[in-house]
């Protein structure tokens, strides 16, 4: 078997019990030998700011740059925020995006899958996924066309440990991985 795809993933809420963050742990709990995920650390990220990025980058962003560069794709996983996505995903892709900042544009080629949990009953974040996939076409990622993973319920969807236990969402987070290794495949040079 070859080397599995190497896949880096973050959620964007800093928030301690984030849903979105468990869904993260789950999806790298179940996922096929084909990929390897792994989690960014965003907790340090400061909000953008081109002085900052003129003078001295934090170490904390030139990391989350070069381990995106380095992966053979990208998971994003957000919470929707009036019917948008948060200024704490949007601000992780605005530093990624920046060709000042070293190692550059990390999103250029880049495949990327895209997911969601709501907490309440009726929305699947897709508001917050189609701005999501609108902003990162400009610094050319690429996201898989279909497939993205939209889940309401919040807590109800996983066990008191949280592992993510709804049936229909684990199927779901299945199917995206299988398919997103194949768009990484797809997209291989
Ligand atoms: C400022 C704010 C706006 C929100 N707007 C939406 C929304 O438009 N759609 C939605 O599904 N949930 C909305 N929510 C609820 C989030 O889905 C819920 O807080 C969720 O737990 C956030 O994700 P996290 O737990 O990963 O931080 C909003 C929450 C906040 C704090």
């Amino acid at each position: 078997m070859a080397n599995p795809l190497k896949v880096v993933a973050f959620a964007g809420s800093l928030r301690k019990e984030s849903i979105n963050r468990l869904l993260l742990r789950s999806v790298i709990s179940m996922v096929p030998e084909d990929l390897a995920i792994s989690e960014l650390d965003i907790q340090d990220i400061p909000l953008f700011n081109q002085d900052v990025e003129d003078e001295d980058p934090p170490r904390s962003v030139v990391t989350f740059k070069e381990s995106i560069q380095s992966a053979d794709g990208l998971l994003i996983i957000t919470p929707e925020y009036n019917w948008g996505m948060p200024a704490v995903t949007k601000n992780l892709i605005d530093w990624a995006s920046r060709r000042n900042t070293a190692p550059g544009n990390v999103l250029l080629n880049k495949p990327v899958s895209i997911m969601s949990i709501a907490g309440g009953v009726t929305s699947v974040g897709a508001l917050a996924r189609r701005q999501l996939r609108d902003v990162i076409v400009y610094p050319r990622a690429i996201p898989m066309p279909s497939g993205d993973v939209g889940l309401s319920g919040g807590l109800s969807n996983f066990d008191g440990n949280g592992n993510l236990v709804n049936e229909a969402a684990r199927e779901a987070v299945a199917q995206n991985l299988n398919a997103f290794a194949g768009w990484i495949n797809r997209l291989a040079p």
